[in-house]
């Protein structure tokens, strides 16, 4: 008896934590359980240019050869035979996916751990019929709502995602996002951008770096950013913290032509 009743309590927390969102609103509209976090399932087809990278990262097919990551997920430049892109599909099981062997790392010059956080992954060969996302090559997108997707983890501490997962996110500004109840002068001004609620509930997570954070531009989806860091997921006053991708648009073009396009 009190074996069952200990069965029952752990199970009803299990059940519990899984539906248990720290976003009310999220939670209202989405009875099943919380993803990237606070977000819900995107739909194939939806994001085609979303990477999963085996070492545990996001990307963004740039060319179709080439995957827009960050540079905490790559080790350096040069010669890399040994990272798979898996794309074409939100179910990385899915006997449809593509997967590709890369060939070529490029790591963001003067990437030390901090700033400059962009790399390149080249693949060996290149992806046919699969959208590319091209980037924002001017700050005029670099405010509204933005779209964040990844397998990350669905929450803090929680475990990486078999289904791509997809949110919005606001726009925080430099000095907000800076003041002392958020980063306190952390973030990189020029170089980040940040977004994310004051309360909390919705952000990237742990797997998601390297992914985009898109917009709608003049014709389509824009890269804005790349996730990058934030402290803890989705905590209040802890808005996600992305490269932001219009300033260092030049330096990924021309490293883009440099490698092969
Ligand atoms: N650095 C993390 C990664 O490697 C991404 C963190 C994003 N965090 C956040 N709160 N937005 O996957």
């Amino acid at each position: 008896m009190r074996r069952w009743r200990t069965l029952l309590a752990v199970l009803a927390a299990v059940v519990t934590a899984a539906t248990m969102s720290p976003n009310p609103a999220a939670a209202a509209n989405d009875p099943v359980v919380p993803f990237v976090v606070g977000g819900t399932r995107a739909a194939q087809g939806e994001f085609p240019w979303m990477v999963r990278l085996s070492m545990g990262c996001g990307g963004a097919l740039y060319s179709p050869t080439l995957v827009l990551t960050a540079a905490h997920c790559v080790s350096r430049t040069g010669t890399n035979s040994s990272i798979t892109a898996t794309l074409g599909v939100v179910d990385l099981q899915s006997s449809s996916r593509v997967t590709r062997r890369s060939n070529y790392v490029y790591r963001a010059p003067g990437y030390n751990g901090s700033g400059d956080d962009w790399a390149f992954i080249r693949l060996a060969s290149p992806v046919t019929g699969v959208a590319t996302l091209p980037i924002a090559t001017s700050t005029a997108y670099d405010s509204g709502t933005f779209t964040v997707a990844g397998w990350g983890a669905n929450r803090e501490g929680g475990s990486q995602q078999r289904y791509l997962l997809k949110a919005t996110v606001p726009f925080v500004s430099d000095a907000t996002c800076n003041s002392s109840s958020m980063y306190g002068g952390e973030v990189i001004a020029a170089e980040e951008i940040c977004a994310g609620y004051t309360a909390g509930g919705v952000d990237t997570c742990q797997g998601d770096s390297g992914g985009p954070m898109f917009r709608q531009g003049a014709s389509g989806w824009i890269q804005v950013g790349i996730v990058s860091w934030g402290d803890g997921c989705a905590r209040p006053n802890k808005p996600g913290v992305y490269t932001q991708v219009s300033y260092f648009s030049s330096a990924i073009r021309s490293a883009a032509t440099s490698l092969g396009g």
